[in-house]
């Protein structure tokens, strides 16, 4: 299959998680195609974080209930960054097309940007891929930035057929002291025992994988849908063997 890997990635996280995934899908026999969105002007992190500021109440209030987590879903505004153009505008040629992104809140600006602005995504079979810095908390980290995304994806036509969302155990802002803490509270396990390489994120990046390569991918909302279990990454393999060993 034709599948290109599009993403958004700030400080380097988010990129290697998706070169992990599209050279494991080359590995298949796959051909990939990679595009690189890039902003047209580099602001700085507070900056980025002063764009969407009006949106963190939301956040923290749908925190409280699903209820009134379902309601800002449905309501809020999502910030977008102008992006550099595209190597690939139109991506109806690909069959499966990979959107991977931080998370900022919500779904980073670039990365709304180009699930907004980029052509022949109705019909398509889209998976995303996010990086954050805390564990994975079920409701803040990983309900908050893929059913924002899947909101996105689902009102440009597209078909929503997997998920991943990993711990970089990297925070620009400077919160992990804080994400370290949750994580013994939440879970009695430190941060770096969810990040990317771990034994938590093996399983899940195997599935995903194996979920991408299957030619019927039943959609998300498809009671079809089935993950399995069997083994695609090469471990072994050099560029995924030194995953997270640069990591700033
Ligand atoms: C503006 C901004 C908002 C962020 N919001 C969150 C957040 O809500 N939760 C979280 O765990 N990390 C958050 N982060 C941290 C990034 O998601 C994390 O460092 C990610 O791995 C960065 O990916 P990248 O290296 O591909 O840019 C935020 C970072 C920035 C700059």
């Amino acid at each position: 299959m034709k599948i290109v890997c599009a993403y958004f990635s700030r400080t380097g996280n988010t990129e290697k998680l998706i070169k992990t995934i599209g050279y494991a899908l080359e590995q298949q026999g796959h051909t990939v195609a990679w595009e690189k969105i890039e902003t047209v002007k580099k602001a700085s992190r507070f900056g980025e974080l002063k764009k969407d500021i009006h949106n963190y109440p939301g956040v923290f209030i749908g925190l409280m209930s699903s209820f009134l987590r379902e309601y800002f879903l449905k309501t809020y505004h999502q910030t977008e960054e102008d992006i550099l153009p595209l190597t690939y505008p139109d991506v109806s040629q690909f069959d499966r097309i990979i959107i991977g992104g931080p998370k900022w809140a919500r779904i980073s600006y670039p990365v709304a940007r180009y699930i907004h602005s980029v052509k022949g995504l109705k019909g398509k079979n889209v998976a995303s891929v996010s990086t954050f810095g805390g564990p994975p908390l079920r409701v803040f980290e990983i309900e908050l930035i893929e059913k924002s995304t899947e909101r996105i994806l689902t009102q440009a036509g597209a078909s929503v057929i997997s998920h991943l969302g990993l711990s970089s155990g990297y925070h620009e802002l400077g919160l992990m002291p804080l994400f370290r803490f949750i994580s013994y509270i939440r879970f009695l396990k430190p941060v770096k025992e969810f990040i990317i390489g771990s034994a938590y994120s093996e399983p899940l990046l195997t599935s995903f994988c194996k979920t991408l390569g299957e030619r019927d991918s039943p959609s998300l909302m498809d009671p079809r849908r089935h993950l399995g279990s069997t083994p695609l990454l090469d471990f072994e393999d050099p560029r995924i063997k030194n995953w997270g060993k640069t990591m700033p």
